[in-house]
């Protein structure tokens, strides 16, 4: 590609979701001229006046920052003429969810992005593919691009997936801890060095590789993370019937370096926008490639983790001897996860449902997901504080480890309920504390004898 010597000075990011919008917002603090472009008009309105449509610890100031000083903008291009003619490096940071009715993922935003953009691009250009794409998606799409590429410019492709974790998506934007790209050309590469050249300067690890490696690694992260976690709450179902402490289960084998301690955190399992589709979708790829025989165990960590619910739930029902029509149950934590507004296949929100379906007089409380849950289930009951959720409340259980309550103590909560009754759906509670208060408290991976 004939980028000279490498300069990079304008950036577009198609596609301003959480992924996108945090890449638009760091590379303007690199130092380049950014636009983000969106297909939805209104995400586009609320970005460019500087608000953010999720919640993103720090994002916001950053695209307030940027916005301000002119080096960041955001618009909808519909046929992608003016990034086209502008930008020297695109980011295709569109969503891949998992198919309605299927499991594999959704192509049709990555195609559709990288076809209209190609067909805008008016001058020499590199394209860049950040979002989760099943592998061979690199390869097909460098051939969409040949395809659509005007004539006298050079328009090629790249791998760059993103490792983002909600809640710190600037930290591990701004400061990967490795930048994995796959590229057709050593130019390329070089194109993508002068782009990351802070975070190399730094000495961040720099992995540059083919495409269907750099496609791989980012399944590969999450399926593994998948797994660890899989793992431990495996042993949960282990412990809660014959004893033992899960926490310290990990603790231990967490000292062992090669293991290691995080991601070993028994509780109700993992949620959110990516590791639950992102297995589902490589299982869904393999089998394409008569592969299904290589995956299969992702199945399995699937069903532990879904069997977590269930879990919460059967309990739920012991500790109310299995009369739950009209009890009140206060649900803390409808998040996948704390720092994040996201209910994307969210245990605390699915065992939330499901027990408001059982005929439970069901309280949510969550300090950010609220709003997101109710789009979702808006039958449901909401309410604004951790007060009113847990006042008169036969049962209470912690579904998402926020920080106020992993600080509840039995003190803060005795003279409001009801009924003493807790389940802690996070192992974040010291069961002594509670129990010697007089609480009938349970845990997933720890045995409750009704
Ligand atoms: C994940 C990957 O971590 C990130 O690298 C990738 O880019 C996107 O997917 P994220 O979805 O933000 O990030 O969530 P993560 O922090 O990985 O947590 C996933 C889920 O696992 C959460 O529901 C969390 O509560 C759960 N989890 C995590 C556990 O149940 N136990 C643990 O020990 C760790």
């Amino acid at each position: 590609m004939a980028l000279v010597n490498a300069t990079v000075e304008n950036v577009s990011v198609i596609g301003t979701g959480y992924l996108g919008a945090t890449h638009a917002a760091c590379m303007a603090e690199l130092g380049f001229n950014v636009i983000g472009v969106d297909v939805d008009p209104e995400k586009i309105a609320s970005l460019a006046a500087g608000d953010l449509p999720f919640h993103e610890p720090g994002l916001p100031e950053l695209i307030r920052k940027h916005v301000n000083s002119g080096r960041l903008r955001f618009i909808t291009d519909p046929d992608y003429t003016t990034v086209g003619a502008w930008a020297d490096v695109h980011f295709i940071a569109v969503g891949t969810p998992q198919l309605k009715g299927g499991t594999g993922a959704d192509m049709t935003y990555v195609d559709a992005a990288t076809k209209g953009l190609t067909q805008g691009i008016t001058k020499d250009s590199l394209i860049v593919g950040k979002s989760t794409v099943p592998v061979g998606t690199a390869a097909r799409l460098a051939e969409l691009i040949q395809d659509n590429t005007g004539d006298g410019i050079t328009v090629s492709l790249a791998w760059n997936p993103e490792f983002l974790r909600e809640g710190f998506a600037v930290e591990d934007t701004l400061t990967p801890d490795r930048l994995v790209v796959g590229t057709a050309s050593e130019a390329d590469e070089q194109v993508l060095r002068a782009v990351y050249a802070e975070a190399l300067g730094r000495d961040t690890p720099w992995i540059s590789t083919d495409y269907q490696t750099a496609e791989l690694v980012k399944v590969a992260a999450n399926a593994f993370l998948a797994t660890k976690i899989s793992f431990i709450n495996a042993f949960a179902e282990v412990t809660e019937t014959v004893g033992g402490d899960i926490t310290t289960l990990a603790d231990a084998i967490g000292h062992d370096t090669r293991i290691g301690r995080k991601f070993l955190n028994a509780g109700i399992g993992f949620g959110g926008g990516c590791l639950p589709k992102d297995i589902r979708a490589l299982q869904t790829r393999v089998a394409e490639l008569g592969l299904d025989h290589s995956m299969r165990f992702l199945d399995e960590m699937d069903q532990i983790n879904l069997r977590r619910r269930k879990k919460a739930i059967a309990l739920a029902f012991d500790l109310l001897d299995q009369d739950i029509e009209g009890k009140k149950i206060a649900i803390l934590g409808v998040t996948f996860k704390p720092l994040s507004d996201d209910v994307r296949d969210a245990p605390g929100l699915d065992v939330a449902a499901r027990l408001f379906n059982a005929g439970a007089d069901v309280a949510v409380y969550d300090p950010q997901g609220n709003t997101n849950a109710a789009k979702r289930y808006p039958r449901i009951n909401y309410v604004n504080t951790l007060n009113e959720a847990v006042t008169e409340a036969e049962l209470v259980i912690l579904t998402t480890e926020w920080d106020e309550f992993k600080a509840l103590t039995p003190t803060d909560l005795h003279n409001k309920v009801t009924a003493p009754r807790i389940i802690d759906a996070r192992n974040v509670l010291t069961p002594t504390d509670w129990e010697n208060a007089g609480w009938t408290f349970a845990q997933l991976g720890r045995k409750f004898d009704s």
